[in-house]
C-alpha cells in the first residue's frame, strides 16, 4: 500500500461514494472519497435533513450500513418524514443496514468533559464510546446536526473542536463517510460578513455542500444547491437550481441559478 508522510493510506480512485441524488452527483467529478466528512450547510428549511435522509435511504437500499444520529427530531418523526417520500425504513432497519438513533447533545458534551478530565491530556480521549453504538459499524454516518452538538458545548469552542477532530479521525480510521448538517443563520458563502460558532469545522471538513433558500423578485421562492468544496475532486463550481419534489426528494437541475433573486 502507498503511504504518505502522515502514514495515512492514500485512497485509491475507486474508493469513492456517490450520493445517489439526481443532479447532485454530476456536480462532483469523482465523488466523495470513502472516510471523508462533508458538511451540509444551509438556513432553516433549506432541505438539509431531507437531503441527508435521501442519501441515507439510497445507501441503505444498496446494502451499505447507515447510521442516522439525530440530535433534533425524534426517531419516529424521521421515519415518518422518509415515509412521505416513499422511503420505507422498516425493512432496512430489520435487515440491520439502517439505524436511526436520537442522541442528546448535552450527554455528549458531558461525556467529553468527563473523558477529558480523566485523560488529562486532551488528545488522548477516545470519542467512540460517546458516539457510535458499539454493535454497529457504519459505512455512512449522518449527523443532524453538529450545530446542536456545538451549542451543547456552550461557549467551549476548543472542546467542540477537539470533539470534532476526534470524530473526523475516527471516521477516517474506520473508513466511514459522513454527512454533517450545520445550520447557518444566513447565506454565509455569498459575501455577507458573519461570525458563527463552529466555523473552524468548515476548514476541518473535506467537503461542503450548501443548500440555499432563494427569493425571486416577485415573491416566488425556490431552492438552490452548491458544492463549495471537495478535497481532491474537480467539482463543478456554481450555484444550481434545485427542488424538493413530492414523492421523490431532492432533484438538482443542470441550470445555474439565474434571474433576479436573493439567497436567504
Ligand atoms: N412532502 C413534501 N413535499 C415537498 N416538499 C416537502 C415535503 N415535506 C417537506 N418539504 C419541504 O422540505 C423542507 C424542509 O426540509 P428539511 O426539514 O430537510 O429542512 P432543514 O434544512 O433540515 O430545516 P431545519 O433547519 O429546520 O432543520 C420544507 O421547507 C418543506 O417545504
Ligand atoms: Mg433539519
Amino acid at each position: 500500500m502507498v503511504v504518505n508522510i502522515d502514514h495515512k493510506p492514500i485512497l485509491s480512485k475507486r474508493e469513492r461514494i456517490l450520493l445517489h441524488v439526481s443532479g447532485l452527483d454530476e456536480l462532483f467529478h469523482e465523488g466523495i472519497p470513502v472516510g471523508h466528512s462533508v458538511l451540509v450547510e444551509g438556513g432553516p428549511g433549506s432541505g438539509k435533513t431531507l437531503l441527508c435522509l435521501q442519501v441515507a435511504y439510497e445507501h441503505a437500499k444498496r446494502g451499505k450500513k447507515v447510521l442516522i444520529m439525530s440530535f433534533e427530531e425524534p426517531e419516529e418523526q424521521l421515519r415518518e418524514h422518509m415515509a412521505v417520500f416513499g422511503w420505507d425504513t422498516e425493512p432496512l432497519e430489520k435487515k440491520g443496514v439502517l439505524k436511526i438513533k436520537r442522541f442528546s447533545a448535552l450527554d455528549i458534551s458531558r461525556s467529553v468533559e468527563a473523558l477529558l478530565s480523566e485523560a488529562k491530556k486532551e488528545l488522548l480521549i477516545d470519542i467512540q464510546p460517546v458516539l457510535i453504538p458499539k454493535d454497529f459499524t457504519p459505512d455512512l454516518v449522518i449527523v443532524d446536526s453538529i450545530s446542536a452538538i456545538s451549542s451543547a458545548f456552550s461557549g467551549e469552542e476548543s472542546r467542540f473542536r477537539i470533539y470534532m477532530e476526534q470524530f473526523f479521525r475516527y471516521m477516517e480510521r474506520e473508513r466511514a463517510s459522513s454527512l454533517l448538517i450545520r445550520e447557518v443563520a444566513n447565506p454565509t458563502h455569498t459575501g455577507g460578513a458573519y461570525v458563527e460558532h463552529g466555523e473552524a469545522i468548515s476548514f476541518l471538513s473535506d467537503g461542503i455542500i450548501v443548500l440555499y433558500n432563494v427569493l425571486y423578485d416577485g415573491g416566488r421562492r425556490g431552492r438552490a444547491v452548491e458544492v463549495l468544496k471537495m478535497r481532491g475532486d474537480d467539482i463543478k463550481r456554481g450555484i444550481y437550481e434545485g427542488e424538493i419534489r413530492r414523492g421523490k426528494g431532492w432533484i438538482v437541475s443542470k441550470k445555474l441559478l439565474s434571474g433576479k433573486q436573493t439567497l436567504t
